[in-house]
C-alpha cells in the first residue's frame, strides 16, 4: 500500500523506457569490496534499490567481469578502487564525502562509488541511487560531494513515556519499554533514511530533559539503538538535565564548579562511553523556561557548558549548549535575551562546546529575521537550530515546505564581516574559521506509518538533511529531487507541485502572521489563532498580555524595536540597522517586527497602501494561495497513487478552512483596534 512508509526511498520501477534501457546497460553487476557493517548496508541498499528501479536483481560479483559493474568501496577496502588513481579527487572530499564516476576498469565500462571511509561509500551509494530515482543520465557521470557541516543532527524532543513534545506524528519511535531486548525494523529504516540525506547524529531525548535517561537501565537501551544506527553513520546523543547529580546522583548541589558535581558528571560520562564508544555528546537546555542551570548557582552558561565539555573531551564528545533562553521574569523585549546573555561569553567556551542558536531570536515563527547571534560570536562555534516539526506552522495538517524558510535564513546576510557574511557561512565555519561546525533540526518524526504525520512533512525532513549537507543548496532543487523520488518523475507533476511547494511557505506567513507579525497563536498548543491571547487572565506571563507581541492599539500595529522602542535592532550589524530601522527602507517581511505603524500609514513596505488595507490584502492572499494549492493538487489526480493523493487532498481542505479561520480571527480582532472597514474588494470574514 502507498501509505508513505517508504519515504523518498521507494525505488519504484523506472517508467521512462529510454532511461530504463540506459540503466540496464550501465548497471549489470555489483562489486562491493569489503565487509564492514557499513559496506554491507551500502550493498543491501543498492541491491534493494536497483532491484526495484530496474525490475530485476543485479548480481553481486567479486570483481568487474563485464561492462556495467558498479564498484563500491574505499581505497582501503578495495584494490580496484585503490588502483583507479582517484587520490586527488578523494582527498578533496574528506572523511565523509564521495566520488561517483563513470569510468573504465580493466577496459570495461564501470561506475565507481568511492570514498575515504565506509560511511562515505554509503552516502555515495545513496547518491548513485538518487541519480536513477530522478531519471538522471549515467553517461559521463562525475559527481563529487562533501558535507560542508560536520555535525548534521536531528533533535528529538521525545519523552521517556513516548510522548513527543511538539510532535504531530504519533508517539516516539523509541520504545523504551521493550528496549534493549526487542528491536524494531523501524530503527534501521530510520537510520537508512537519515543516511540517505547525510544526517549523522540523533539527539534521542527532549531538551526538557529527564535525568532517568542517564541511569544504567536507560543507557543500556540507548546503547541498543546506537548499535542499530552505527552502520548508517548515525551517532547517538542525549540531552543532559542539569540537576541530574541531585536527582539521580544523590548530591546536594548541581553547581558546575563544585568538585563533587564535576566528578559525578565525569564518572557518568565515562560510563556512557564504556557502553557506547562513539557516543556523540549532550544537548543542554539550561535556565530557560524553568529548566535548571548554572545560573541557579550564580555561574554562567560557559561555566555550565565547560563542565560537560571537559568531561566529554577525552572521549571526543561535544556539548551543544542552547541559546534559547526564556527567563521566567519577562523582559521588556523577549527577543533580546539570547544575544544579551551569550554575546558577552564569546571566547569563554571550551573548544568542544557549541552554542546552539535557533534560526530566529524568538521561537520558530512562520517568519522571523535571523538571530542576531549569527555573526556576533566569532570565537564560539554556533550551531543552527531549525525546527523541522511545524509547531507554529500548522503542525501535521498544513502543507508548508520549510525548504524555503531554511534557505531564507541561511542566505540572510549578517554583515558581520561586510557584505556576503551569510548565516550559511557562519555555520559552515568559513566566516570565522570555526574548527567545529554543526546544525540541528528539531525532528518531525514519530511512529505514524508515514513517519511525519503528513506526506508533505516528509519533504521537510528531507530538505533539512540536504541543506545540512550543503547549506548553500537551492530549496527548489531539493524539492525537485524529493518529488521525483517520493511521487513521480512525470514532468508536468514535478513542475506544478514544485511551484506549489515553493509558494506554501509564503502562504502560511500571509494567513497567519503577515508583514512581520509574530506569536499571535493560541497559547499552549500553538495551533490556530490567538492574537487576543491571555485576555484578562491574571496568571498569564507578562509576555502573554494580549498585545505583548503585536502591540496593536488605536494608533497602529507592530512592535517598535528601533531606538525609539526596545532597540532590539541594535543587536544587528550597522548596515542592517540602517535598512531595517528606517520605515522607508525596511522590507515588508519584517515591517511589523521592527516598527509600530499607523493604521492608515502608506509605506513602501505596504506597497503604498494604507497599512490596514495591506494587512487585509495579505490575509486574503494567504487564503487564495491555499485555494490555488488545492487546484494544483486536484489536477494531479491519476498521476500519483490514489491513497496519497486523497491524503494530501483532505489535508489541503483542512488547511483552506483554517486559513480562513486565521484570517477572519486576526482581522476581526485587529479591527477592534483599527475601527476600519474591510475594503469591499476583499473577501469579508465569514
Ligand atoms: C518552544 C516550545 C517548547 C520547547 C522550547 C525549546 O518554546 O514551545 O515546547 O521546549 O521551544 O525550544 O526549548
Amino acid at each position: 500500500a502507498e501509505d508513505g512508509y517508504d519515504l523518498w526511498l521507494r525505488y519504484r520501477p523506472v517508467t521512462d523506457a529510454a532511461r530504463l534501457a540506459e540503466y540496464r546497460a550501465a548497471v549489470t553487476q555489483l562489486v562491493v569490496d569489503g565487509d564492514s557493517p557499513t559496506l554491507r548496508a551500502a550493498r543491501d541498499e543498492l541491491r534493494t534499490g536497483l532491484r526495484g528501479l530496474l525490475g530485476a536483481d543485479v548480481p553481486l560479483s567479486a570483481s568487474a567481469t563485464r561492462d556495467g559493474a558498479v564498484i563500491v568501496g574505499t581505497p582501503a577496502s578495495s584494490r580496484t578502487i585503490g588502483a583507479l588513481g582517484l587520490g586527488d579527487a578523494l582527498r578533496a572530499v574528506g572523511r565523509e564525502g564521495y566520488v561517483v564516476r563513470a569510468t573504465r576498469v580493466g577496459g570495461r565500462r564501470a561506475i565507481v562509488v568511492a570514498a575515504n571511509s565506509d560511511v562515505g561509500a554509503l552516502y555515495g551509494a545513496f547518491r548513485f541511487l538518487r541519480q536513477l530515482q530522478t531519471y538522471g543520465t549515467l553517461a559521463n557521470l562525475a559527481v563529487a560531494s562533501a558535507p560542508k557541516i560536520q555535525l548534521r543532527l536531528l533533535n528529538h524532543w521525545d519523552n521517556l513515556n513516548r510522548s513527543v513534545e511538539r510532535g504531530y506524528a504519533g508517539h516516539s519511535l523509541w520504545a523504551w519499554d521493550t528496549l534493549p531486548d526487542a528491536s524494531n525494523p523501524r530503527y534501521r529504516d530510520y537510520a537508512r533514511a537519515n543516511a540517505s540525506i547525510g544526517i549523522n547524529g540523533a539527539v534521542l531525548t527532549n531538551v526538557n530533559a529527564n535525568a532517568r535517561i542517564l541511569t544504567p537501565e536507560y543507557l543500556a537501551k540507548v546503547a541498543a539503538l546506537a548499535n542499530v544506527f552505527r552502520p548508517y553513520g548515525v551517532r547517538v546523543y542525549l540531552t543532559a538535565r542539569f540537576s541530574a547529580p541531585i536527582e539521580i546522583g544523590g548530591l546536594k548541589t548541581a553547581d558546575p564548579l563544585d568538585p563533587a558535581v564535576r566528578a559525578w558528571w565525569k564518572a557518568k560520562i565515562d560510563s556512557i562511553y564504556a557502553l557506547i564508544p562513539d557516543f556523540g555528546g549532550f544537548t543542554v537546555k539550561a535556565n530557560s523556561e524553568g529548566q535548571p542551570g548554572p545560573q541557579d548557582y550564580h555561574r554562567t552558561h560557559a561555566d555550565g557548558a565547560n563542565m560537560f565539555a571537559e568531561a566529554l573531551a577525552p572521549h571526543g564528545g561535544v556539548v551543544m549548549w542552547r541559546a534559547f533562553v526564556y527567563s521566567n521574569e519577562v523582559p521588556v523585549d523577549r527577543v533580546k535575551q539570547a544575544y544579551t546573555e551569550f554575546k558577552p561569553l564569546d571566547g569563554q567556551f571550551r573548544d568542544n562546546a557549541f552554542v546552539q542558536v535557533k534560526n530566529g531570536p524568538l521561537d520558530f515563527q512562520p517568519r522571523e529575521p535571523f538571530s542576531p547571534l549569527f555573526g556576533a560570536m566569532p570565537k564560539t562555534p554556533l550551531m543552527m537550530e531549525f525546527q523541522v516539526t511545524k509547531e507554529y506552522l500548522g503542525q501535521d495538517t498544513h502543507l508548508v515546505y520549510l525548504g524555503q524558510e531554511f534557505e531564507e535564513v541561511l542566505r540572510s546576510d549578517t554583515w558581520a564581516k561586510g557584505k556576503g557574511s551569510t548565516v550559511a557561512k557562519v555555520i559552515d565555519g568559513s566566516l570565522h574559521g570555526y574548527a567545529r561546525t554543526g546544525i540541528a533540526g528539531v525532528s518531525n518524526i514519530g511512529d505514524d506509518r508515514n513517519w511525519t504525520g503528513s506526506q508533505f512533512n516528509q519533504a521537510n525532513w528531507y530538505a533539512y538533511g540536504r541543506l545540512a549537507w550543503d547549506p548553500e543548496m537551492s530549496a527548489s532543487d531539493i524539492a525537485d529531487d524529493w518529488l521525483r523520488m517520493t511521487f513521480t518523475n512525470d514532468p508536468s507533476f514535478v513542475r506544478a507541485v514544485k511551484a506549489m511547494m515553493k509558494t506554501s511557505r509564503e502562504a502560511v506567513v500571509n494567513y497567519m502572521t503577515p508583514l512581520g507579525l509574530a506569536h499571535i497563536m493560541a497559547t499552549g498548543h500553538h495551533y490556530g489563532p490567538g492574537p487576543w491571547v491571555g485576555g484578562p487572565n491574571t496568571r498569564m506571563r507578562a509576555d502573554q498580555t494580549p498585545t505583548y507581541f503585536h502591540r496593536a492599539d488605536s494608533l497602529g500595529l507592530g512592535f517598535d524595536r528601533t531606538a525609539t522602542g526596545s532597540n532590539a535592532l541594535e543587536q544587528y550589524a550597522p548596515p542592517i540597522r540602517a535598512r531595517w530601522g528606517n520605515q522607508r527602507t525596511v522590507p515588508d517581511s519584517v515591517l511589523l517586527w521592527f516598527h509600530h505603524v499607523g493604521w492608515t500609514e502608506r509605506l513602501p513596505a505596504t506597497h503604498g497602501r494604507p497599512l490596514w488595507d495591506e494587512l487585509v490584502a495579505r490575509y486574503n492572499a494567504g487564503v487564495d494561495s491555499v485555494r490555488a494549492m488545492q487546484r494544483t493538487w486536484d489536477a494531479q489526480r491519476g498521476k500519483v497513487d490514489d491513497e496519497r493523493f486523497r491524503d494530501v487532498q483532505s489535508f489541503l481542505a483542512i488547511q483552506e478552512k483554517e486559513a480562513r479561520w486565521w484570517r477572519d480571527a486576526a482581522l476581526t480582532y485587529f479591527q477592534s483596534f483599527s475601527h476600519l472597514p474591510i475594503p469591499a474588494r476583499y473577501e469579508q470574514p465569514a
